[in-house]
């Protein structure tokens, strides 16, 4: 099935009251883990891409080119939306031309205004080309692309007021960071995530930095409206954790363990095992 944009499974999610993971993806290991265990599971999917990433892939030309080769050959008939992750507004446009189902427009940095104003210029772009977009309100804490936020809590008023623009789905600033969360992390903000839910009404809300956060306030924030979950650090800890036991077992110095289709297998793997482990925690099992 060729790629989807992410408005019909995220409106399935929101009244199935499940959500639908965003796994970034890297490079082809990652891209081939994740469409593998969607399809096992039966799950719909998002593939995130990060600029940084997306330059690494040799641009977003490439990505689409790779990621549409693997659905066909690979025969995935699950939904899929590739997504471009935290893009700038030229990052965004370049990911529109380039192919992608879906886009973040992350104008969080700026003064609430451009931010509207920006936002709902690239909302008439996507409607018109059958894209889902989804802004954000609020910044999401910890280091991304070497770009650190502070992790403010978003306005709520502010959160309808980008919702109102027709934006796909909207991410707010709930206390959620990127990465590895401190010792003394104060959890969500359950607060705030209700009260944007009962101003946004049926918009599903994005909860970014996946990685670390405890089952039950998975579970809490799905009920309170969250149903897209974006999930980074942990495939690559996954995969660094089960590449460095191979090194470490000598397992590269035997026979052709060397070989990249040997040496990068167990990391691919614990990829695997991690998007299971998130999909069936997130409730989108069965629901492609
Ligand atoms: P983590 O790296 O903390 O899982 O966050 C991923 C993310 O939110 C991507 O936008």
């Amino acid at each position: 099935m060729p790629l989807v944009n992410a408005k019909e499974m995220l409106e399935k999610a929101k009244a199935g009251h499940y959500a639908v993971g965003q796994f970034n993806i890297n490079n082809l290991e990652w891209t081939k883990s994740i469409l593998l265990t969607a399809q096992e599971l039966n799950s719909p999917v998002i593939l995130g891409v990060s600029e940084g990433a997306g330059k690494y892939m040799c641009g977003y030309k490439t990505v689409v080119g790779m990621v549409n080769g693997m659905l066909e050959e690979l025969g995935i008939t699950v939904p899929v939306a590739l997504h471009l992750d935290h893009g700038s507004y030229e990052g965004a446009k370049k990911c529109i031309e380039a192919g992608f189902s879906s886009v973040m427009f992350d104008g969080s940095h700026y003064p609430i205004e451009e931010n509207i104003e920006k936002t709902k210029e690239l909302v008439a772009t996507c409607n018109e080309l059958g894209l889902s977009i989804e802004a954000e309100v609020g910044s999401i804490g910890g280091e991304e692309d070497g770009v650190v936020g502070a992790g403010e809590c978003a306005d709520p008023q502010e959160c309808k007021m980008i919702a109102d623009l027709g934006v796909t789905m909207l991410a707010a600033g709930i206390g959620n960071i990127h990465g590895k969360y401190p010792e003394n992390w104060q959890g969500l903000s359950f607060d705030t995530l209700d009260a944007i839910q009962q101003l946004t009404g049926e918009m599903p809300l994005v909860l970014h930095g996946g990685t670390g956060i405890p089952a039950d306030m998975i579970k809490k924030a799905i009920s309170l409206g969250v149903s897209k979950i974006n999930v980074n650090t942990e495939c690559q800890l996954a995969f660094a954790d089960a590449t460095r036991k191979y090194i470490e077992e000598g397992k590269d110095l035997q026979g052709k363990g060397f070989d990249p289709r040997k040496l990068l297998a167990p990391g691919a793997e614990a990829i695997k095992a991690t998007v299971k482990e998130k999909m069936e925690l997130f409730g989108s099992v069965g629901k492609a």
